[in-house]
């Protein structure tokens, strides 16, 4: 008789050097069902998912999969057994269209021509079954990520996935986008498909999910069927205390204009309009916040603050001083602090050390370089830091590239706290990280709002982007629409501004 579960994880150990990752975990799915894997930064989330899909072998433990002891020893091995993995940074080539990299290596094959038209075909087939379409021929570069998040599940189906991974998915969405991956795994269920989820939400596991199992620290603590649970519950079983969320925002009176941007404009690498007269003014003690939808210029728009790409026109001036045209690395000597939404690719380097990726921005710092560098200050120092911000293992000498998603952001916000004396650009500082560390970042942007701070948050968080900010601007399609005190506006009002409608006018779909 066929098992009852798709999956059976056993006793999975898996040890990296002082880390234990996974310790004796046991790990059960239902065919059919949708199954969250919940858990602090660092709990093992990853780690065992990695293990299932072949990147990984486990020091101890077995996986069954329909009744029967597999063995996977590679990505390759996970594909031949059903099941697909979308990871959270996607691993789309931009420059192909949606089928070709649909097919990247399972090329159906003509002789020895591709077939794309058979991939296309086979493309409009999957797009009935899963409930959503995709246009075959549309490059990646220009779809927005929610369509590249499809790109990627389609992905997976079309190599035969009947088992899938997402590896929180919905950090990267749009309240709206997330409510139609919703749909489009609901579908996928009733279709006898299995989807294990992860995600930081604990909402979204009640609303998805027919069962969830957490982690803590490694170890498997309770599975649970999701009638017998709730958000509160759950958030104790995974930090094995209670947690104190949204303690409320002080009365702060802003203060002087630290932060003056007029007119700024720029072209994005294809040479399109990507930010269309932009002007905004931040004041010590004010957090500005920008909400949009991804890709509406947001992007190009830190860029441009941060001295990472050439303006055609416009002034920035921090603190008085015009630093237009400056390099990031005199915009960062002026105390500007700066927490990139990508923090491996853009503020980590992944192969050095803790200690020393605690040293980026301070290379010239006295406390730390004279005479060579003072290697005992330097540990000193990162030593306060992650322990201040709890990195996850408090560990100096781990590569970099080796924290969990949670702990590398963790890392690089205590560095560019600590860097920043007046100005603090914060791009989706809450991506990836689990409901405590979420309220502890929210305390340390607050209190430098107490301090007199000017902060330029970007995030597409409404919930959060409400919490924080002071102002709110909305960008869309390079421009900012609107802009108006945080006391102003509603969640609905925010809504159909992101979607570029502004005073109740319909505008053109964004793309
Ligand atoms: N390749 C690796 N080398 C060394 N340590 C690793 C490696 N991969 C993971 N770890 C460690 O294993 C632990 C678990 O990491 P994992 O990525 O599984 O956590 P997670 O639950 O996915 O966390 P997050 O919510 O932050 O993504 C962490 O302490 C991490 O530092
Ligand atoms: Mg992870």
């Amino acid at each position: 008789m066929a098992s009852e579960y798709v999956l059976e994880m056993r006793g999975i150990t898996k040890i990296f050097g002082p880390v234990v990752a996974n310790e004796d975990v046991n790990f059960k799915v239902r065919r059919g069902e949708v199954h969250a894997l919940v858990g602090e930064n660092g709990a093992g989330k990853s780690t065992l998912m990695k293990i299932l899909f072949g990147i990984y072998q486990p020091d101890a433990g077995e996986i069954c999969l329909n009744g029967k002891r597999a063995v996977i020893k590679s990505p390759s091995d996970a594909i031949g057994l059903n099941i697909g993995m979308v990871h959270q940074h996607f691993m789309l080539v931009p420059s192909f269209t949606v089928a070709q990299n649909m097919i990247l290596g399972v090329e159906p094959r003509k002789g020895i021509t591709l077939d794309l038209a058979e991939a296309e075909e086979r493309i409009r087939e999957l797009s009935g079954v899963c409930g959503f379409t995709i246009d075959p021929e549309a490059r990646i570069r220009d779809c927005p990520v929610g369509v590249q998040q499809r790109v990627e599940i389609m992905k997976a189906l079309y190599r035969g996935a009947d088992l899938l991974i997402l590896d929180e998915p919905t950090s990267v969405l749009t309240p709206d986008e997330a409510e139609e991956l919703f749909e489009i795994m609901r579908t996928l269920t009733h279709q006898g498909k299995t989807i294990i989820f992860i995600t930081h939400k604990l909402r979204e596991v009640m609303k998805t999910a027919q069962h969830v199992t957490v982690l803590r620290k490694g170890k498997t603590v309770t599975t649970l069927p999701i009638d017998e649970t709730c958000e509160q519950d759950l958030a104790l079983q995974m930090v094995g205390r209670k947690v104190e969320l949204y303690s409320g925002k002080d009365e702060v009176k802003p203060g002087e204009e630290i932060v003056k941007a007029d007119g700024l404009r720029a072209m994005d690498k294809y040479g399109r309009w990507c930010l269309k007269d932009i002007g905004f003014t931040v004041r010590a003690g004010e957090i500005l916040g920008i909400a949009g939808v991804a890709g509406n210029g947001q992007d190009e728009l830190v860029d441009v603050f941060m001295g990472l790409k050439k303006l055609s026109k416009g002034r920035i001036e921090i603190d008085g001083r015009d630093v237009t045209g400056k390099t990031s690395d005199v915009i960062r000597s002026l105390g500007v602090g700066y927490i990139p939404e990508d923090r491996y690719e853009r503020s980590m380097i992944r192969d050095a050390s803790v200690a020393e990726n605690m040293l980026l921005g301070f290379e010239r710092d006295e406390r730390f370089n004279g005479f060579g560098l003072k290697t005992d200050a330097i540990k000193k120092w990162a030593d306060k830091l992650i322990h201040e911000f709890d990195v996850q293992p408090p560990l100096l000498d781990v590569p970099a590239g080796s924290l969990s998603g949670g702990n590398a952001q963790r890392a690089v916000m205590a560095r560019e706290f600590a860097l920043s004396k007046r100005v603090i650009i914060a791009c989706q500082p809450s991506h990836g990280l689990d409901i405590g560390s979420i309220d502890f970042v929210h305390k340390q942007l607050l209190d430098r709002r107490r301090k007199g701070y000017a902060i330029i948050l970007i995030s597409s968080d409404l919930e959060e982007m409400l919490y924080l900010a002071d102002t709110i601007a909305v960008m869309y399609k390079g421009e900012l629409i609107s802009s108006f005190p945080n006391r102003d506006v509603d969640e609905k009002r925010m809504g159909l501004l992101m979607a570029g409608v502004r005073d109740a006018e319909p505008e053109e779909e964004a793309r």
